[in-house]
């Protein structure tokens, strides 16, 4: 039993956990939602520290986990509901391939169309001595084929009697979306074969990258800044997120191109892969120009390194280089682990570095009140853009590095949109330097006490209150919410952004300018414009002014979970906010609510609960939430929106497992809590009890099974809930 329990706290235990969860959810933000929050390279370096784990402990395994599948584009519900934890994921997964059709239709409207063949992804790496590895293994003489590797996102093209008859997204490797019509967009794609061609294979499947060019992607958010929209932060977001648009024509203006490198189909002439993209390019598909046959290391290396330089001439993104066996029976003997090839390997280009002077350090205060600081540099060219600030992240970054004004520093731009400082050159060799050392004379050390006044501001820089840094936390706050200006204005425009009241017409340049007007002081002032108040602004007109009221009117129908989304509470997201409101159906009920009763809801710590409660104890939240309601803004669910039934399973902590046949698994979560239970995600000794469908995970069960964690079936369950 000591065994068993030093098990499970082992810390490597937990961190496999957290890895699994951190991963499902940058994959999420990468492939769904395409707004990326981490970076290639630290999302590769967590999942190699993953699959490390996975190695050290081979009990832990779990088919659901990141390391065994590849990231996800379909927006399915369950996708959306379930992105959270691996676990719960794992009877998705078995009621999906359980339901295999050829053809559902996806919540997005695209048809869902399993692959013929799986859409697998390749293995990477950043080291060339791990590619010199891969190559060593490989069976004596083979020929290698370098390719670019493209930074879009995955088609696997259907031809048919010569017709390109679907175009399917990777999904989730086993069937994807066919959006063919956006496909067709592309001019460089054939839509017709010629007949030599089809009677030769009748069926045939391209696979490529579907890509937006640099040139592409700075006019789309051109446009998208001047219409106050959010940026994509690079041009594979922005492809991913045009070819999952609606309007084909919307598809055609913005103009996406394409590379295809994968050919497969029945009676295909050629023996190996060069020859095969050889042939494909003479019937007419777009193939990359940049193959090439090696026969050594040395070629290897020669193109790696050639065009780790020359793609920046490129018109379109790379992120490294694919290397293939050439002769297919090799591939073929080669073969496959269950999320790619064992004949290719990506070798990965670190992510693009500049050296520049940084100018001036100033301070951004963001909607939550946090003082960033942020470093003006001397403008660079970086990953195609031009870069002239970046985040300096904190205090503490600041004081251990030793980080001046003046000072060289080496810029990154990984997948976010915000370029970050990464480090200083250290001979500070600045061109421009004006004494031994190369820093400005007098420039004071930042790792010393004395430094700390200097370097960070005691008092926010808007609106001039004494910061507040949080124990444990590495942020300088401003405490004054209500009343920076900064900190208004970021709430108005998270309380008016797409997930939250979706107010149209109303950005943040818009608000900026009712805000300096003295029109806008609170969100509650959104629902007290008029007509004459935004038509007599210069810069907006009449029609705005329609377009704005309409919205407005149309937000009062947004249901209450939205809503305190919107309110802005912090660490209150979009998902804590729908769960909060399933136990607590209306504003009048959570206004009372005990920490005892916020924290039995899944997901919701003391810190949260700590932050509503703190909301609802300000007279001048009150206040607003007031004007809000008068004005029409919904604060309680309707009725179809389910109301807590009772409190049966109050203080219990229960895993909901399996595939499930009288309601969906989210149906049994949403009634867990509808009685007063909390949801969690993993077997703990806390566990109240398992409510266990069909296919159950094993791990899961024998981990129950030892810790004596009693499993009830549907029925049990449903009998409990009646009584
Ligand atoms: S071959 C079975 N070749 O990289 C092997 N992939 O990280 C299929 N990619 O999902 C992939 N350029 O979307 C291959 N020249 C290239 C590529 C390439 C870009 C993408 C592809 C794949 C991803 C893996």
């Amino acid at each position: 039993m000591l065994d068993l329990f030093s098990q499970i706290e082992d810390p490597e235990r937990d961190e496999i956990l957290a890895l699994r969860k951190e991963l499902e959810q940058a994959n999420y933000q990468y492939y769904v939602l395409n707004t990326p929050t981490m970076s290639d390279y630290d999302f590769d370096q967590k999942l190699r520290r993953l699959q490390d784990l996975e190695h050290l402990h081979p009990d832990m395994f779990d088919p659901n986990s990141p390391t065994q599948h590849v990231g996800s584009d379909l927006n399915s519900e369950d996708n959306v509901a379930e992105r959270h934890t691996t676990q719960q994921r794992e009877a998705d997964n078995v009621q999906s391939t359980n339901n295999a059709k050829p053809s559902t239709r996806s919540p997005k409207g695209f048809a869902q169309v399993a692959h013929k063949y799986p859409m697998l992804s390749l293995s990477n790496t950043y080291s060339q001595e791990e590619v010199e590895e891969w190559l060593q293994k490989l069976p004596e003489g083979v020929e290698i084929v370098c390719e670019l590797k493209f930074d879009g996102l995955s088609i696997s093209l259907w031809y048919e009697n010569g017709i390109l008859t679907k175009a399917l997204t990777r999904g989730d490797g086993t069937k994807g979306d066919n959006v063919i019509e956006n496909i067709k967009t592309i001019a460089a794609i054939p839509q017709h074969l010629s007949p030599l061609t089809f009677h030769l294979s009748p069926f045939l499947e391209l696979r490529g990258e579907v890509l937006l060019s640099w040139e592409a992607f700075e006019r789309l958010n051109k446009e998208r800044e001047a219409a106050e929209e959010p940026l994509f932060a690079n041009p594979r977001n922005a492809a991913s997120g045009t070819l999952k648009l609606q309007d084909s024509s919307e598809v055609a203006r913005r103009g996406l191109t394409c590379y295809l490198y994968y050919m497969l189909g029945e009676n295909l002439p050629a023996n190996t892969h060069y020859d095969r993209l050889q042939i494909a390019k003479q019937w007419g598909f777009p193939i990359s120009d940049a193959i090439k046959v090696c026969h050594s290391l040395e070629e290897v290396m020669d193109y790696i390194h050639y065009w780790d330089t020359e793609r920046k001439n490129l018109p379109v993104a790379t992120d490294g280089i694919v290397l293939k066996v050439n002769d297919l029976s090799t591939q073929e003997e080669l073969g496959y682990t269950a999320k790619s090839p064992r004949w290719a390997i990506a070798y990965k280009f670190p992510a693009e570095k500049q050296l520049t002077r940084l100018n001036a350090i100033t301070y951004q205060v963001g909607r939550t009140g946090v003082v960033t600081p942020v470093a003006n540099l001397e403008p660079i060219q970086l990953s195609g853009t031009t870069v002239q600030r970046a985040t300096l992240h904190n205090e503490d970054f600041i004081r251990q590095l030793d980080i001046r004004e003046g000072d060289m520093v080496w810029v990154e731009k990984g997948g976010e949109i915000i370029p970050k400082i990464v480090g200083k050159d250290p001979n500070n060799q600045s061109p421009i330097a004006n004494s031994p050392s190369g820093r400005p004379i007098g420039s004071v050390p930042s790792n010393s006490e004395a430094s700390l006044s200097y370097l960070f501001p005691t008092n926010c820089p808007e609106c001039g209150t004494p910061l507040v840094r949080v124990e444990g936390e590495a942020a300088w706050r401003c405490p004054n919410e209500s009343g920076c200006p900064p900190q208004i204005k970021g709430k108005m425009e998270h309380f008016v952004s797409r997930k939250a009241m979706n107010i149209d017409g109303l950005g943040s340049e818009t608000i900026d300018l009712l805000y300096s007007q003295g029109l806008l002081k609170n969100i509650a002032d959104i629902y007290a414009l008029t007509q004459d108040d935004i038509a007599r602004q210069e810069r907006l007109g009449e029609k705005s002014a329609q377009n704005m009221l309409a919205g407005i009117e149309a937000s009062k129908q947004v249901p209450w979970a939205r809503v305190l989304f919107a309110l802005g509470i912090r660490m209150v997201g979009e998902t804590t906010a729908k769960k909060i409101t399933r136990r607590f159906p209306s504003i009048d009920q959570l206004q009372w609510a005990t920490v005892e009763q916020l924290t039995a809801i899944e997901d919701v710590g003391e810190q949260i609960a700590k932050n509503i409660i703190a909301y609802f104890n300000d007279l001048g939240n009150l206040e607003i939430i007031n004007r809000l309601r008068e004005a029409g803004v919904q604060m309680e669910s309707q009725e179809e929106e389910q109301a807590p039934q009772s409190d049966i399973l109050q203080g219990k902590s229960i895993v909901v497992s399996g595939v499930f046949s009288h309601h969906s698994r989210d149906e049994y979560k949403a009634m867990i809590e509808a009685h007063g239970g909390k949801n969690v995600g993993s077997v703990s000794k806390k566990t109240s009890f398992i409510l266990a469908g069909e296919n159950m995970g094993p791990e899961k069960r024998k981990k129950a099974e030892n810790l004596g964690v009693e499993i009830l079936t549907e029925e049990q369950f449903l009998e409990l809930i009646k009584n």
